[in-house]
C-alpha cells in the first residue's frame, strides 16, 4: 500500500479554476511576472526557470504557438506525475490554460506515457467538462479571442520520448530521436513553432501561484529552489509513496518518514546520484542533492555494484543511438563494471572509465547520454568498500578494442 504525504503547496486545496479567474483579471503581463518572480523551477529535472521560458515564448512574433505537457514520466524509481494526473488533473490542465493565456497558444498537448493508458478515459472526461464548463474552447469565460484547447497523445513506451526534443519528434510523428538544441522548443518547438513545454508537476504549481502570489509560493523552501517537491519514494522502506516536502528536507528526515531504517545508499534515479550513509545531510534542492522526483532507498542487503549495472543496462537498452558518446560508451561502461565486479580491473582502467565518463557527459547529444555515467561515477566513489581492483596494471592485461 502506498502513502501519500500533501504538503503546503501542491496539495494545498484551491477552488475550481480559481487560477483562471485570477489570470484573466490580472492579464498577461501580471501573471508572466508572478511566474518570474515566484522562482518556481522546472520540476521535470533540469530546473529551469518556468517564467524565463514563458516569457520567451510570450515574447516571440509567431502566427501560431504550443502549450505540451510532458506527461511521459519514464525515469526508473518516479511515479509522482501519476497521482497529479488520477487525482488532480484539473489543476494540472489549469496551468496549462494560464501557460496559452500568457504566452497566446491556441493549441496544448498532454503528451502521456503509454503504460499510463488506462487514464484516458478518466483525462478525457475531465476535459470534456473543462469545456462544458468555459475553461476550454473558444473565448474562455468569455475573454474574447482567448480559445484554447488540449488534446492528449499517448507516447509508446521510449524513455528517451520524455526528453523535450524527442518528445516533440515523437508529437510530429517521427523517431523520438532527440534534435541539436539550440534552437530550444521556446524557439522551434512543435512543428517548428514557438512551444511551452513543462513537466505535470510544474503545470500543476501555476494555479497556486497566480491566485495566492509569489511571495507566498517563495516563503517555503530554500532560496534556489522554492516551493515544495514531489517525491516519488520506493525500494527498501516500510512506507514507500508520493511524498510532498519542501525543498530543503534532509535525506535523513525523509527517511525517517518514509520508514526507513538500515540503510546503505539512497539513489535520485537512474539518472541521478547515488549516495551513501554519510552524505545523508544533504538537503534535497537543486544546489544540494536534486532529483527530478525519484528517491530509490537501498537496505544494508543491497550490492551497489549490481545497482550501477541495473541502471547502465537501462540506459543501454533506452539509447536511441544517434550520437557515439551514448551510443558507444555506455556499453565500454558496462563491460567496465563487470570487470569491477569480478576484481579483474586495474587503476589505470578505471581511471580511462572516469576520462570516458566526462566525455559522455560533456559530448553526448542529449540528457540520457549526458547522466548516463552518473550512477556509475557516484557508485564508484562513494562505495569503494564493495569492490577491490586488480593489482595486474592496463597496459599488462589484454583488453578489447
Ligand atoms: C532521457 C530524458 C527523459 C526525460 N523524461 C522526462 C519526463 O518523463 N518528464 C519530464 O517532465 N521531463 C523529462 N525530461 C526532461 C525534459 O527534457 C524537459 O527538461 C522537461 O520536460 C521540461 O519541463 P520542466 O522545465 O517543467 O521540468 C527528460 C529528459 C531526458 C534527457
Ligand atoms: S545522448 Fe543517447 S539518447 Fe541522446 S541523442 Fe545521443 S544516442 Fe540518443
Amino acid at each position: 500500500m502506498q502513502s501519500k504525504r500533501e504538503g503546503a503547496v501542491i496539495f494545498s486545496g484551491i477552488e475550481k479554476y480559481a487560477g483562471i479567474k485570477q489570470a484573466l483579471e490580472m492579464g498577461r503581463k501580471e501573471v508572466l511576472s508572478e511566474v518570474r518572480d515566484s522562482g518556481l523551477r522546472g520540476r521535470g529535472g533540469a530546473g529551469f526557470p518556468a517564467g524565463v521560458k514563458w516569457n520567451l515564448v510570450a515574447a516571440a512574433q509567431s502566427e501560431k504557438k504550443f502549450v505540451v505537457c510532458n506527461a511521459d514520466e519514464g525515469e526508473p524509481g518516479t511515479f509522482k506525475d501519476r497521482i497529479i494526473l488520477t487525482e488532480y488533473p484539473g489543476l494540472m490542465f489549469e496551468g496549462m490554460i494560464i501557460a496559452a493565456f500568457v504566452s497566446g497558444a491556441e493549441k496544448g498537448f498532454l503528451y502521456l506515457r503509454g503504460e499510463y493508458k488506462s487514464f484516458l478515459p478518466l483525462l478525457n472526461r475531465v476535459l470534456g467538462q473543462m469545456r462544458k464548463d468555459g475553461v476550454l474552447g473558444k473565448n474562455i469565460l468569455g475573454k474574447k479571442g482567448f480559445n484554447f484547447d488540449i488534446e492528449i497523445r499517448l507516447g509508446s513506451g521510449a524513455y528517451v520520448c520524455g526528453e523535450e526534443t524527442g518528445l516533440i519528434e515523437s508529437l510530429e510523428g517521427n523517431r523520438g530521436e532527440p534534435r541539436n538544441r539550440p534552437p530550444f522548443p521556446v524557439n522551434t518547438g512543435y512543428n517548428g513553432f514557438p512551444t511551452v513545454l513543462n513537466n505535470v508537476e510544474t503545470f500543476i504549481n501555476i494555479p497556486h501561484i497566480v491566485k495566492k502570489g509569489a511571495e507566498w509560493f517563495k516563503s517555503f523552501g530554500t532560496e534556489k529552489s522554492a516551493g515544495t517537491k514531489l517525491l516519488s519514494v520506493s525500494g527498501d522502506c516500510k512506507n514507500p509513496g508520493v511524498y510532498e516536502v519542501e525543498y530543503g528536507i534532509t535525506i535523513k528526515e525523509l527517511l525517517k518518514i518514509a520508514g526507513a531504517t538500515e540503510v546503505k545508499a539512497v539513489s535520485a534515479g537512474a539518472s541521478g546520484e547515488c549516495i551513501s550513509v554519510s552524505q545523508f545531510n544533504r538537503k534535497i534542492c537543486f544546489e544540494d542533492f536534486s532529483t527530478g522526483g525519484s528517491l530509490i532507498v537501498f537496505g544494508k542487503n543491497r550490492t551497489m555494484i549490481d545497482v550501477a549495472e541495473n541502471f547502465l543496462k537501462f540506459f543501454k537498452d533506452e539509447s536511441c543511438g544517434q550520437c557515439t558518446p551514448c551510443r558507444e560508451g555506455i556499453p565500454v561502461l558496462l563491460e567496465g563494471l563487470i570487470l569491477i565486479k569480478k576484481g579483474e580491473c586495474p587503476k589505470d582502467y578505471l581511471d580511462d572509465l572516469f576520462s570516458l565518463s566526462e566525455t559522455m557527459q560533456l559530448a553526448s547529444k542529449c540528457g540520457l547520454g549526458q547522466s548516463s555515467p552518473n550512477p556509475f561515477v557516484s557508485i564508484i566513489n562513494n562505495f569503494k568498500s564493495e569492490y577491490k581492483l586488480s593489482k595486474i596494471a592496463k597496459k599488462e592485461k589484454v583488453f578489447n578494442g
